[in-house]
Order: C-alpha cells, then structure tokens, then sequence
C-alpha cells in the first residue's frame, strides 16, 4: 500500500505534466495546421509574375510567426534584425541565474529562415538595423556592421515588428548604472554580475577581516535591487531567491548565503499588476517567505554606481508640492546590483515613424483592425511595437505575427482578433500562480476545481506546485525547434540533480558585418553595389549597400 502511495505520488507530477504537454501540443498544432499544408505546395510564383517582396523588421515573437505564416509561392522575403536568433523571453529570468543555458532560450535565425524559404520564392535573413522608414517611396535604410554600412532595402508589404525598449523614464543613473532582462546579452550580463560578485564577497569574507569596512562592503556586495514588481521583475526575485537558497548555499556556504539580500521595489500599491489581486497576494507572499523584501508604493528616484534612491511613490496627478514632500523622504542604500525590469517604451525607429505619421501618442504605431499602420500604404505593425489595443504580451505578438503572415500569404483583409488563453507566472522550482480564460462552455479548469476570479469570475485560479507544472510544460511545448526541446529539458534536468550553471559567461558581442550567410545576390530586394562599395571604401572608408531592381532571370 505505501508503495503504491510511494508510487503514484511520483507518477502524479509526470502523469500532468505530460498531460498538459499533450494539450498544449494539440492546441499549438491546430493552430498551425496551415503550416503542413502550405508545406506541400510549390515554390515558384505564376509565370511572369514578380514575387511580392515582403521586408519583416524584427525576429521576435511578432516577426518570426509573421515569417513562418506568410512564407509561401510567390513571397520574396527579408527578415531585417540585428539579433541572429530568436529569444524565447519567458526563460531569461532561469538563465540569469543559471538554471537553463542561454542555448535553450535562443534559436538560430538561419534555421527558421531556410525551413521558410522551402516554401517562399526566396527568404532571406539580414543581420542590421533599421533606421528610417520611407513610407512614400517604400523603402527601409538600415545599417550593420559598426554603424558604417548602410543597406536599403524596397519593399511591397512591410511588417514592423521591432518590439520595444526597457523604459527608462528619464531617471538619473539608470541607463548608465542598471542591469536589464531584455536581451540574451541582459542577462548573461546579470549572471556575471551576480557571480562576480559572489566572488568578491566569498574572498572578503574569508581572508578580509572582520572591520565594520569590509563588512559592510560585503553586505553591499550581496544586496540586489530588482527594480518593478511586474511579471519580469516578480519572476527574476522568484529565481533568485531559489538561486540563493539552493546554489549559494551549496557553493559559497550558509554563512554567505544568509548575508544575501534580495529586494524587489514596485512603485505602485502592489505587485503584478496584470494579475488578479488575489493572485498577486499569493505571489508576494511565496517571494516574502523565500526571503525577498518586497517593498510596495516606493519608487526609485535616482540610481549610482553602488546605490540606489528610494522614495514613497505619488500618483501621476500629484501637486508639485506633493512630490516634492515625497522626494523630501528619498533614502539612499548602497547595493551590489540592480536589475531595471520597470517596463517598456518604444523604439526610436517607432517614434520616429510615429512623428514623421503626425501620431501624437508615439510610445508604438496606431494601427487599425487589420493592424495597417494608419497612414501607411502596405506597412504592418505588430506586437511590442504596435498600439493595438492589447498587452505587450508574447500571446499578443505571436497571434498578431500569424494574422499578418496569413492576412499577406492569403491575400485576404480580416480584422484581428485576439483569444486571451491565460496569464501564467512562474514563481521559481514548484511555484507559481496561472490566472486562465475560460471558454463559453465546457473547460479544464471547472474540471479540476480551479476556484473563480477576475472582475465577472470569468477567469480560473491556479497556484503552486500545477501552476508551475503547467507553465513549464506550455512554455516547454511552445519552444520553436526539438533542439531547443532538448537542451531545455537537459537544463531543468541537470539544475535539479547538479545545481544551476555557476560559470561566469564570457560576454562578447560581435561585430554584425560578417554575418551574412546567405548571398545577398540571390535575392531581389537587396543587392550589394560592389562598385559602389569599392568606392566608397576607397574615399571614405564606408561600404553602401544600395536597392536594386529586381532581378530579371
Ligand atoms: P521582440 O520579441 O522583442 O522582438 C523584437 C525584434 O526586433 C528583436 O529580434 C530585435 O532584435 C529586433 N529589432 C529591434 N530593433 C530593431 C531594428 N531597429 N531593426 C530591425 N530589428 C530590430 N510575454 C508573455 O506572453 N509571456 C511571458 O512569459 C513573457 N515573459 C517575458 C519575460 C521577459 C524577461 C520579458 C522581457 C518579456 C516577457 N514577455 C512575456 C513579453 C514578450 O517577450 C514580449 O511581449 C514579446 O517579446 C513581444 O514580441 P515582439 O516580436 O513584438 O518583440
Ligand atoms: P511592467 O510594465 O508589467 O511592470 C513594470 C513595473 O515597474 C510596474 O508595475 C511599474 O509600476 C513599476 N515601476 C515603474 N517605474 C518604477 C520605479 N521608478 N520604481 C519602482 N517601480 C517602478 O513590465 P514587465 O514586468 O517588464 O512586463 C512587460 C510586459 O511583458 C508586460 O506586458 C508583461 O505582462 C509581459 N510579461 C509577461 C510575463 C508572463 O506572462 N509571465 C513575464 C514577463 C513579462
């Protein structure tokens, strides 16, 4: 009998987990179904016909669903971006602090590019950024390499999914002095950090002594501020904590790791606000009991090389009076680390093509039902960078990056519409919290008794140990290759039997200009000048790279 209790107890996780794995696959594939049928049908456009030159900016969530749905016969296809992989955003937070490898989180461009040129005319990946939009004479200028090389690229259908920037809202020291969780490169940044200052503290506490200096140096080592209680900021506090209690426990010893001080600071009255309160509540009280200092109604006002200014936070419509009593109680403390995940703004190319539209609210494109930039002949903007209405969600961004690729590869104009599954946070090993839509009738949540929430009760509840099963399998399902299956998987695997990954990354970021794999000959869109180049290089030191016309064959 106890080992049949033994037993089920053991198989129970892996029984849901591949459960859920086995839904969210079916969910994923039925909502791919097209991608096997367009699989089988031919590459080349009519006779006579010119492809349809189609420029994606971005290779996020947005642009990369935008490029698998639209790649068909006929489509001559440049996916612009000067990121060569694809980052899979809701595993940053484990890879800063080393519970997956940044392997599992990026997927190499290059594959997803070739499976979609199997089906387009042509599909090309070209590692820049774009500068400038000209929406009149449809073209895009963009520069690689070290800012020197310029491109421009024309284009029948453009599709601007460049997604957005951490927002720094212009306070004093943040761009100069924090960390951020956007880009792969943010949070090797932040494991460096973390490690290196693991290090310090470890060598101090050894061999530095025991004066009130070097002790309070020390503290100031182990002390990180997260700056934003939101769903990134509330995820990395969550993997830190577990970080701390397990790995430095391990590593550095329990006398080090009890000097670790976490401290996560959200401006508003309380934490995750796209969340149910009920559902924050839990969340603030797993991250309490881990030992995280959550400080609510506090804003950062001002940020230093070692230290960070705090002061109790006023609303927008606060007198000046107000805010000058508020900042009249700013406190300074010293830390080892601070980590900005305090949200997002736009990029200057959205801004600038926001002015240059006569849009007056320039944090993302106005864009209407069908996601038209208003103003815009034959140009798309979607996810981040888009104001349509909806969270700056990867949901969002990869429903609306399918609903462009299949709007263009169809030729057809239906307004989008967005199908809310769920929000999900992950609250580290075994946690989390799951706020889930439900359907008009008959859904999985009533079935196994997840309680009522949100505004009409409408929304289900899942906490704890289902809620963690469920986003790890959901997350894991929706990785966009095996390989990265794979790798996930051994990660998780090897964190739990191992311990997380405590090698300091090297951090290297490489010049973009070589990294153009594919012949830019061979594609009609854009095309290197070598005589123009040669030049060029030879008077000024730069290269151009100059639209052609279509190549006649
Ligand atoms: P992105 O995914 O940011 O992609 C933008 C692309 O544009 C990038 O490839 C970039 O390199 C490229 N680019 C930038 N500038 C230029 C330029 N000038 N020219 C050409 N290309 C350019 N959402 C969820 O729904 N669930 C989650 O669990 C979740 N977790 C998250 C965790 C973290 C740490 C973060 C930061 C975000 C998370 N999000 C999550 C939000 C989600 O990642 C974003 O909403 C989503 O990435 C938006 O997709 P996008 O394609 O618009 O932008
Ligand atoms: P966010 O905008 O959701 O949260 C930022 C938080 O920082 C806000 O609560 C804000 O009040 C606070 N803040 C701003 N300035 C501050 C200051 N000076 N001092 C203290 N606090 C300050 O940003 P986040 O978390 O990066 O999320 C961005 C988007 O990505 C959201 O749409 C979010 O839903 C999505 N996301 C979803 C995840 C999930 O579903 N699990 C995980 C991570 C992000």
């Amino acid at each position: 009998m106890g080992f049949l209790n033994f037993a089920v107890r053991r198989a129970a996780p892996a029984l849901a987990t591949a459960g859920v794995g086995a839904w969210a696959t079916i969910t994923t594939v039925n909502d791919d179904w097209d991608d096997y049928t367009y699989m089988f049908q031919g590459t080349s456009a009519k006779a006579n016909e010119e492809p349809e030159k189609i420029v994606i900016l971005g290779s996020g969530w947005a642009g990369l669903n935008a490029l698998r749905k639209c790649a068909g016969p006929g489509k001559d296809i440049v996916v612009v971006s000067p990121r060569p992989h694809f980052l899979y955003t809701p595993l940053l937070a484990g890879s800063a602090v080393g519970t997956i490898t940044l392997r599992s989180a990026c997927e190499p461009l290059r594959a997803l590019v070739e499976n979609a040129a199997t089906r387009a005319t042509s599909a090309t990946f070209v590692r820049a950024d774009a500068r400038e939009i000209d929406v009149n004479n449809k073209t895009v200028r963009a520069t690689t390499g070290e800012g020197f090389t310029q491109l421009e690229l024309s284009y029948d259908k453009l599709i601007i999914a460049v997604g957005a920037q951490p927002n720094t809202f212009g306070i004093p020291g943040v761009q100069e002095h924090a960390l951020f969780l956007k880009e792969a490169e943010d949070s090797a940044k932040i494991h460096a950090k973390l490690l290196c200052n693991l290090e310090k503290a470890a060598a101090l506490m050894r061999h530095g002594g025991s004066d009130e200096h070097t002790q309070q140096e020390i503290d100031r080592l182990l002390k990180v501020f997260v700056v934003g209680g939101g769903p990134t900021g509330v995820e990395l506090s969550a993997e830190l904590a577990d970080f701390v209690h397990s790995d430095v426990t391990m590593r550095y010893g329990q006398d080090l790791s009890d000097r670790v001080k976490i401290v996560l600071v959200e401006a508003m009255p309380r934490i995750l606000a796209p969340f149910d309160e009920s559902l924050a509540n839990v969340a603030k009280q797993h991250l309490q009991s881990r030992g995280v200092d959550v400080r609510t109604g506090v804003a950062i006002t001002k940020v230093g090389e070692n230290e960070a200014t705090f002061a109790p936070s006023t609303p927008r419509d606060a007198t000046p009076e107000q805010k000058s009593a508020a900042l009249a109680q700013a406190k300074t403390e010293e830390g080892g680390a601070l980590i900005w995940a305090a949200g997002i703004g736009a990029r200057p190319l959205v801004q600038k093509l926001a002015k240059a539209l006569g849009q007056t609210d320039t944090r993302g494109l106005q864009v209407d039902n069908t996601l038209r930039v208003k103003g815009a002949d034959g140009v798309y903007a979607i996810g981040d960078a888009a104001l349509s209405g909806y969270a700056p969600t990867a949901q969002v961004a990869a429903q609306q990056g399918k609903h462009i690729g299949r709007a263009i590869r169809d030729a057809s104009d239906t307004p989008f519409e967005y199908k809310h599954a769920g929000s999900l946070c992950c609250l580290g090993q075994g946690n989390g919290i799951a706020q889930l839509a439900t359907g008009q009738s008959f859904n999985v949540w009533d079935a196994i008794g997840a309680p009522a929430i949100g505004p009409n009760g409408d929304q289900r509840a899942i906490t704890g140990a289902p809620a963690f099963v469920l986003w790890r399998s959901l997350y894991w399902t929706k990785l966009m290759s095996t390989n990265s299956r794979l790798s996930l998987a051994a990660d998780w695997a090897k964190s739990v039997i191992a311990g997380r990954d405590i090698v300091e990354p090297v951090l290297k970021r490489r010049p973009t200009m070589e990294s153009f794999g594919t012949s830019l000959q061979r594609n009609s869109t854009v095309r290197f000048v070598k005589e123009q180049a040669e030049e060029a290089a030879a008077s000024q030191k730069k290269k151009f790279w100059v639209l052609s016309s279509p190549r006649k064959s």
